[in-house]
């Protein structure tokens, strides 16, 4: 076969398998921009087909992660990293709940709003009675829009038990699901870049920073960690997304207290 319709045969194979496992459709974007981009990540990443770089993702969770973030900065979904917001339940909120009776709440660099709405999901169900407010920000208004109608499509579901679905959403048309308004009236959604404007300070019990560092050059990427450190209270604490890291995290003024979990020393 000659090495474009190759190309193209494997182009439409992998187009077809991301939409499958994660519900994004390639097509929606520009198409010749996302090829290329798409190509230069699987030659980058040593592969020279795509769909020998299939098959690397499809076994590799935290690169398959990684990539879907490359291609589309808005990707988010309900608990996303399940294990983690299981964490964040069980073991990080009982803690922050030891320190302060009240829990003030980032959700920066939020997108569609999946993020902060599971937040709400976790208060409502498991600590009913405590004083919380949840801010949730964006560079991006487009993804700001979406996340106040708060309606989704059932991929971004896959995480929710079928009781949580139940009980905090209820259907909208065809296949898509819309968060209930007590829910809703938890969160308080803001334009904000992460990246010039200025952080309150000394503020945050908890700070959900998840999926966006990764798309930032090493200098910037401290800055802003930097920034997120004097916006949380003493013993705050940081979130990050499964495949973000920091590398010294005493010389940033934390120390680690769990997997993505980081405490403000
Ligand atoms: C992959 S999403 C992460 C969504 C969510 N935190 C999660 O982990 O599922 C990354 C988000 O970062 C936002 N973002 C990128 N640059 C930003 C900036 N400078 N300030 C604020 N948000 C930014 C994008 O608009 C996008 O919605």
């Amino acid at each position: 076969m000659e090495k474009e319709v190759l190309l193209r045969v494997d182009y439409e194979y992998f187009k077809k398998k991301i939409l499958e496992t994660s519900g994004i459709d390639l097509d929606a974007y520009k198409p010749r921009q996302m090829q290329r981009r798409i190509i230069e990540s699987s030659y980058r990443m040593g592969f020279p087909t795509l769909r020998k770089y299939w098959y690397f993702l499809e076994s590799n969770p935290q690169e398959y992660e990684k990539f879907l973030g490359y291609i589309t900065i808005n990707f988010s979904e309900f608990f996303r990293d399940p294990d983690r917001f299981q964490e964040l339940e069980r073991r990080i909120i009982p803690h922050l709940l030891t320190k302060t009776p009240n829990l003030r709440i980032w959700s920066a660099a939020c997108a569609t709003g999946e993020e902060p709405y599971s937040l709400a999901i976790i208060l409502e169900e498991k600590f009913p009675g405590v004083a919380n407010r949840i801010l949730a920000t964006d560079i991006d208004e487009v993804a700001l829009s979406k996340a106040k109608q708060g309606i989704y499509d059932r991929i971004r579901l896959r995480n929710v038990s079928p009781q949580r679905l139940k009980r905090f959403f209820i259907r909208e048309g065809e296949g898509k699901f819309k968060v209930i308004e007590s829910i809703k009236k938890r969160v308080k959604f803001k334009k904000m870049n992460l990246l010039e404007e200025e952080f309150p300070k000394e503020f945050f019990s908890l700070i959900l920073c998840r999926n966006m560092l990764i798309y930032l050059e090493d200098s910037v990427k401290n800055v802003l960690i930097g920034k997120l450190h004097s916006s949380l209270k003493k013993v705050g604490i940081l979130f990050f997304g499964s495949t973000e890291k920091i590398l010294c995290p005493h010389d940033a003024g934390f120390r680690c207290v769990g997997e993505c979990f980081y405490q403000k020393t």
